[in-house]
């Protein structure tokens, strides 16, 4: 997820259960031109795995290109293509879901991205792009006849942004039409939702998107649910100790990119403190942060500061009310 999928949090998912994570949205136009913002998005942890590479593009000769590069890195387990963004500025440049649009493009891609590596390749896609434009069937057959190992499919349609609910039907009809793997996503938030997906529809897995942020626990949860374990809810102490975690290792990275620049630029620490800023909102919430000190934190500049005050409030006798479900 832009913005969210650093590679701290990629770790922190993968030891809490999560079976793959992605990058960010990585341009393949920058990989090839060797852009040193681009290949930072490409940049990951040792232990960080497995992993996908999610690229985009437009251009079969330039996805193939880039995608060759990624595998050249040797730190990745497969290269996934993004065929579902609806953001203006990825659809203008003809990729993202405006490949829905084209078909015979996207096959050209992906057979082009799987002629040129030996990873695994897959693509992550929607349902359509409108009501009167619902494709997804017509898509899934280019994806696998070009060669792809499998589907990510948001099941709702581009004109639905990230609302409604998941089209559980389209779900299961592309898994009976399709041979390789079909992962459901869209609308995830707890370890039932996730049984009932798998139950509802015969999908081979499941992808959680929005759910996982500030709750990164919501993966063994299902990982729990599904092998008919227990599942123990974090306490205080792991919440403090997963900020903690999320926070000096985000700062870490910006810091290590920061000197890679040529002018490399000052207030870094602010800049960790706002980028965590999604992520402590929503950590925050889950852990029972009372609402008067969540002010408070959001408006932190300091990294240690920041922490020493989460680690207060949380101890404080008041945390625990107004908590968000942890399933
Ligand atoms: C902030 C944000 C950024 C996202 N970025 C991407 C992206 O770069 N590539 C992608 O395939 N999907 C992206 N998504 C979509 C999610 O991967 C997922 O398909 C969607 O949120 C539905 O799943 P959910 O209901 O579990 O959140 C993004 C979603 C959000 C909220």
């Amino acid at each position: 997820m832009a913005g969210y999928t650093d590679s701290t949090f990629r770790t922190i998912c993968l030891r809490r259960g999560c079976g793959l994570v992605f990058t960010e949205l990585v341009s393949s136009e920058g990989i090839v031109r060797n852009i040193t913002r681009t290949l930072n998005m490409l940049h990951t942890r040792d232990n960080e795995r497995p992993i996908a590479a999610h690229i985009y593009g437009s251009d079969p000769e330039v996805m193939a290109r880039a995608a060759r590069r990624t595998e050249e890195l040797g730190r990745f387990d497969l290269i996934d293509i993004n065929a579902g963004c609806p953001v203006p500025k990825i659809v203008r440049k003809g990729a993202g879901v405006a490949l829905m649009r084209d078909p015979t493009r996207l096959h050209d891609i992906v057979r082009a991205v799987v002629q040129a590596v030996s990873l695994p390749v897959t693509v992550k896609t929607r349902t359509g792009l409108s009501p009167d434009n619902a494709n997804i069937s017509e898509v899934a057959h280019a994806v696998e006849e070009a060669g792809a190992s499998a589907l990510f499919l948001h099941a709702r349609l581009a004109s639905a942004r990230h609302g409604g609910p998941a089209d559980l039907d389209a779900l299961s009809r592309i898994k009976d039409e399709l041979s390789i793997p079909v992962i459901g996503n869209g609308g995830i938030t707890s370890a039932a939702s996730a049984s009932f997906m798998l139950k509802e529809t015969g999908v081979d897995g499941v992808m959680v998107g929005r759910a996982a942020i500030g709750n990164p626990w919501i993966f063994a949860a299902i990982t729990a649910a599904l092998a008919g374990k227990e599942y123990r809810p974090p306490q205080s102490h792991d919440w403090v100790d997963v900020m903690t975690r999320h926070l000096r290792g985000l700062y870490g990275e910006m810091l290590r990119e920061n000197a890679q620049r040529k002018r490399p630029r000052p207030h870094t620490e602010r800049a960790a403190c706002n980028r965590f800023r999604g992520h402590l909102t929503k950590y925050l919430r889950h852990a029972g942060c009372p609402a008067r000190a969540r002010r408070t934190l959001l408006e932190q500049q300091e990294v240690e500061a920041l922490l020493r005050l989460v680690a207060e409030a949380l101890q404080s006798p008041n945390s625990g009310e107004e908590t968000d479900a942890v399933s």
